[in-house]
């Protein structure tokens, strides 16, 4: 007798539990608009973070793999122009092909390392005290390759 009240209090909660379930189901379809408008509301941070990430690698991509250093446009500009758009000091100026014909010869490393650590009258950063070695270094090629 006691297998037979244990099978009925199983088929009773098997029953129940579809029943239940069911019910939910209903709910759910009653307050699509109300749950809908709340689950747009939690959802709402996902969506966010979706789109935040897809900003984050927009400008990754779209900034020519830059990384965050400056183009070495942007550092002749802001640093280098004030002697060598002149040629003040005897500096080699932008474009001129004979200021810069032999100073290239001597190689790029060379250049690099003068930007850096100064040569003569060229004095040692270019003056840009928050250059990078290879902002520097990019905005001597940037010189480089507008005066040959
Ligand atoms: C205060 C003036 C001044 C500034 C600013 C300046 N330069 Fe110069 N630079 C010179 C002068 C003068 C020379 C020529 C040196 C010589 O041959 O006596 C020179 C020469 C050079 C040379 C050739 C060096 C060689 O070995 O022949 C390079 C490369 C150079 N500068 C890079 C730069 C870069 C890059 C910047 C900016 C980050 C910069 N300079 C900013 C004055 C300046």
């Amino acid at each position: 007798m006691k297998h037979l009240k244990a099978i009925v209090a199983i088929v009773a909660l098997t029953g129940l539990f579809p029943v239940a379930g069911c019910s939910s189901e209903k709910e759910e379809v009653k307050l699509s608009a109300a749950q809908e408008e709340a689950m747009s509301k939690r959802l709402a941070p996902e969506g966010e973070l979706a789109l935040a990430s897809d900003v984050k690698t927009a400008p990754a991509g779209g900034g020519g793999g830059g990384g965050g250093s400056r183009s070495g446009e942007e550092i002749y500009n802001a640093k280098c122009l004030a002697c060598h758009a002149s040629g003040a000091a005897g500096a080699p100026k932008l474009g001129a092909v004979d200021d810069w014909k032999d100073r290239i010869a001597k190689g790029m490393d060379v250049l690099y390392d003068s930007a850096i650590n100064g040569f003569q009258g060229m004095v040692a950063r270019g003056l840009c005290n928050d250059c990078s070695d290879e902002e520097l270094k990019a905005s001597v090629d940037y010189m480089v390759e507008k005066s040959q």
